[in-house]
């Protein structure tokens, strides 16, 4: 690996300094919109701006696909970053919102960091080395019963006014489980799988700069990740983690 986890934290971090500085200042901060329902801000531009530069200087040979600039030359190894995975949340104040960085190689994704700096919390992970949170190992929940489990959830499908989007099937789900839960960052409601904090997330019509980190992170921590029917992936339109214990129980009703 031509970069190692601590070395891609020291950026990531620095890129959470960058972040802070404009969540510091949320009177200053410029808010547009890229569509009806979906916001960018200055603060999304810098952070990309800030890892597309760093990352670039240490592994040159990496392409690179962020959310706010789009695409690179090389898409075969590649840095996927979603630089503020909770955007709405962040332009709010609101605490719950993560810098996700992933590196894909030939397909895979190898190592994933999700970082968020108002919450001082840091996950990371690397393929077949295990996930980390704040440098200690983290592991999926033991609940077993879905009756008994925290479940979180999200609506990407309103944003995009689509037929499916969720509320029927979160309606169902929620009447068969114990907690709900909607923090608005995919990417750290992935790492909250991980970290035995929900049993489960699911969500439709994401992209895969909003879940690739997370969910190496939550596989990586012993859970699993698949589509709605159970096909092991990583599906950013259908994207389901769980802590695999109560993944049978809930595949019927997803
Ligand atoms: C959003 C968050 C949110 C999810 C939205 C995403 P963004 O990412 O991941 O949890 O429900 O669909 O768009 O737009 O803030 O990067
Ligand atoms: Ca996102
Ligand atoms: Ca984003």
């Amino acid at each position: 690996m031509p970069i190692t986890l601590n070395q891609l934290e020291v950026m990531v971090r620095q890129a959470g300094d960058v972040a802070m500085r404009y969540f510091n200042d949320l009177e200053s901060l410029a808010v547009s919109k890229k569509s009806a329902r979906d916001l960018v801000t200055d603060a999304d531009v810098a952070v990309e701006q800030y890892l597309k530069q760093a990352l670039g200087e240490q592994c040159p040979e990496y392409g690179f696909w962020g959310e706010e600039s789009g695409q690179t030359a090389n898409q075969i190894s590649r840095w996927i970053v979603d630089p503020i995975d909770g955007t709405h949340s962040f332009s709010r104040g609101q605490y719950f919102w993560g810098i996700s960085v992933a590196l894909e190689i030939d397909g895979q994704i190898v190592m994933g960091a999700v970082y968020g700096p108002a919450l001082d919390d840091y996950y990371s992970a690397e393929l077949g080395k295990g996930a980390w949170k704040n440098g200690k190992p983290i592991r999926v929940s033991a609940e077993a019963e879905l009756g008994s489990s925290m479940i979180s959830t999200g609506f990407a499908c309103l944003r995009s006014y689509l037929e499916h989007n969720n509320l029927e099937r979160f309606c169902r789900i929620a009447q068969a489980t114990t907690g709900q839960r909607r923090f608005g960052s995919a990417a750290l409601d992935l790492c909250l799988v991980a970290d035995g904090q929900v049993d489960a997330f699911w969500e439709q019509e994401l992209n895969l700069y909003d879940v690739a980190a997370g969910a190496l992170i939550a596989l990586e921590a012993g859970g699993t990740v698949t589509d709605f029917k159970g096909n092991s992936g990583i599906f950013p339109k259908q994207i389901l983690a769980t802590n695999a214990k109560i993944l049978d129980q809930l595949l019927p009703l997803m």
